[in-house]
């Protein structure tokens, strides 16, 4: 009979064998000879979706979070169960018009071929790029899926109400490691929250919240549920619209929007990574970097399976 030690190993042959599997399947010169200009064509409308509107770039790079558990263009789906109904998404995700224009530039460019996953993929590093953030090479050659679940989306995204323990929690059953969870939670350096989102800690956690910035907060977002849900407010009040380390040092004056965001630095097993990432904004762009590539690896359909949509809201 194999010893305890010996079905270990096997195990674990067994997992670095399925990882470098997906590797495998991914690579960052997927379009080289099929469409050759899809990077400059991604890279060029997003640049200039951005130009337009700073806020675009953060709406981009949380479509491709809120795909990616699971990154197989599901989100992009229309459909009155879809992902884009399911709670944390409604009325809340944005850039949908700007993905549905790269994928129109694509299809003029190479028929067929770039998929919309894929797409999210590269505008989200596209979009950190254009606000000053790091660069890193996109894994490619995601296939699109064909269904897309509310109820999966509701039960895997974690919530702004969310714990400490709950966010590792739900990074962790995708397959990221608590640090990850961190690292990536740094997204929150650029882009906007609604009222809605961060009320609860406006009125209720004022012990953790930085009285300027609650003052500051007060008349956009009112008291009184139902008023003023909608209005919104920077998740880095000190540079919005700039991708650096302020997440983090923000954290560290208890100017934290969410309270998912403050969890990282409450006193439990973030705040040491916190309090890194404050300091050495290179570290943090590190492991953003390694973070996004990893996480652009979840649940991805490749080789056969799945399509190539024509059209990024339906399945051909
Ligand atoms: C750690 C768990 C996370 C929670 C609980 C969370 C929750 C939220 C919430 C509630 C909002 C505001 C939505 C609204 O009010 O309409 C938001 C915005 C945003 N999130 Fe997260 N998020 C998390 C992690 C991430 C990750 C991993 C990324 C990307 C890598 C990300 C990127 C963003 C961006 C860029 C925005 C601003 C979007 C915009 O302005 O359009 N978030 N997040």
């Amino acid at each position: 009979m194999a010893s305890k030690k010996q079905t270990f190993a096997c195990y674990a042959m067994a997992l670095l064998f399925s990882a470098a599997i997906v590797s495998a399947q991914l690579s960052t010169d997927f379009y080289d000879e099929t469409c050759p200009d899809a990077l400059d064509i991604i890279e060029s409308a997003v640049r200039a979706a951005v130009h337009k509107e700073s806020r675009m770039g953060a709406s981009l790079l949380r479509l491709h979070f809120h795909d990616c558990f699971g990154c197989d263009g599901s989100v992009l789906l229309d459909g009155a169960t879809s992902e884009k109904n399911a709670q944390p998404n409604m009325n809340s995700l944005r850039g949908f018009e700007v993905v549905d224009d790269i994928k129109a530039q694509l299809e003029d460019a190479c028929a067929q071929t770039v998929s919309c996953a894929d797409i999210l993929a590269v505008a989200a590093r596209d979009s950190v790029v254009a606000l000053g953030g790091p660069t890193w090479d996109v894994e490619l050659g995601r296939r699109d899926g064909t269904t897309s679940s509310q109820d999966l989306a509701n039960s895997d995204l974690p919530a702004p109400s969310s714990d400490l323990g709950d966010l590792i929690k739900a990074f962790g059953n995708k397959g990221l490691s608590a640090s990850d969870m961190v690292a990536l939670s740094g997204a929150h350096t650029i882009g906007q929250a609604r009222c809605v989102n961060f009320r609860d800690r406006l009125y209720n956690e004022t012990a953790t919240l930085d009285a300027t910035l609650a003052s500051s907060l007060e008349p956009r977002c009112p008291r009184q549920a139902g008023t003023g849900d909608d209005n919104t407010a920077p998740l880095d009040p000190a540079t919005s619209y700039v991708f650096d380390n302020f997440y983090y040092r923000n954290l560290m004056l208890n100017k934290g929007l969410l309270h998912s965001d403050q969890q990282l630095f409450n006193g439990g097993s973030a705040d040491a990574q916190t309090k890194a990432y404050a300091s050495d904004m290179a570290g943090f762009f590190d492991d953003f970097r390694d973070a996004m590539v990893k996480m652009g690896g979840i649940g991805v359909v490749t080789g056969s399976s799945g399509q190539v949509r024509l059209n990024c809201r339906k399945a051909n």
